[in-house]
């Protein structure tokens, strides 16, 4: 990637997409709440010497998150405005923090030198040789016994079928395109087209098992409302999550099986 003309296409909010203002803010709570359930007890394990890399870190609010307790972070984002942004955001933080504008192949580290690496939805919007230098990364730098935390838009049962978006006129537009065409446009890095790849959930946990990950912890969550197919389920459930907190909701959505958790967080660790 030439990182210096690279630019994340949607820079309406600090994830980088374009949702309606009501569905970013209520599904990053949601996001917030199950990192804070389930990801956070293995991170403080990691304790406050830690050495954390935040890859593909937007404006830094996964630096921070992940950061709070640690020694030293080292924020990879490729887009120099979203790396900038992410400097202003962990200035005052007690770690010592490096924001690198760059992907992988740009960070200076050592082979088992990381306590915890973190990659919160970056995976599927890369080109796939990207995505594999991502784990590759992770498997290389993260030291025995340390994490890898990594957070993906995965392929649900009733998936839409469509891995290219981009607004005009405020309009969204959803296209599929096919594989080969997929790896020409994400390698183009186009500052308008995003590309969204969703993965194969279980693909991914075995490959991690492969490059030498045990899996400690997965959670689904981020529901997809339903449209036609089930339209007044749809309606129901995103009205139940505008007005019920996160946890409440959550809860319920686990009760009742709600088929379509698009985003899955997992937590690995370095055997
Ligand atoms: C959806 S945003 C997520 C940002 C951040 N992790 C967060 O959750 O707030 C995806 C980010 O990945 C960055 N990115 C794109 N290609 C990348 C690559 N090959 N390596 C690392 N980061 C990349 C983008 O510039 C963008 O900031």
């Amino acid at each position: 990637m030439n990182k210096d003309s690279y630019i994340y296409p949607f820079r309406k909010n600090a994830k980088g997409t374009n949702t309606a203002e009501i569905y970013a803010e209520r599904g990053d709570a949601l996001e917030r709440y199950i990192f804070d359930a389930v990801v956070w007890p293995y991170v403080k394990e990691q304790g406050e010497q830690a050495f954390v890399i935040d890859v593909g870190a937007g404006e830094g609010r996964y630096s921070q998150y992940f950061g709070r307790n640690a020694k030293s972070v080292m924020a990879l984002e490729p887009d120099e405005h979203r790396c900038n942004k992410a400097r202003e955001n962990t200035a005052s933080m007690a770690a010592a923090v490096e924001c690198v504008q760059g992907t992988v192949a740009d960070a200076q580290v050592g082979n088992d030198s990381a306590d915890l690496v973190v990659n919160i939805h970056v995976l599927q919007h890369v080109h796939p040789d990207d995505a594999t230098a991502i784990l590759d990364f992770a498997a290389r730098t993260v030291r025995s016994g340390g994490l890898f935390v990594l957070a993906f838009t995965k392929k649900t049962p009733l998936d839409e079928d469509w891995n290219m978006t981009w607004s005009e006129n405020g309009r969204s537009h959803y296209v599929e395109v096919p594989e080969d065409v997929f790896r020409m446009v994400s390698g183009a890095h186009l500052p308008t087209v995003l590309p969204v790849r969703k993965l194969h959930a279980d693909e991914i946990l075995k490959e991690l098992e492969h490059k030498g990950f045990a899996i400690e912890a997965r959670q689904e969550y981020a529901p997809r409302f339903l449209g036609e197919k089930k339209k007044l389920q749809g309606i129901f459930f995103k009205w139940l999550y505008r007005n019920l907190s996160s946890p409440v909701f959550h809860k319920l959505i686990n009760t009742v099986g709600y088929p379509l958790q698009e985003d899955i967080v997992v937590v690995a660790r370095k055997k």
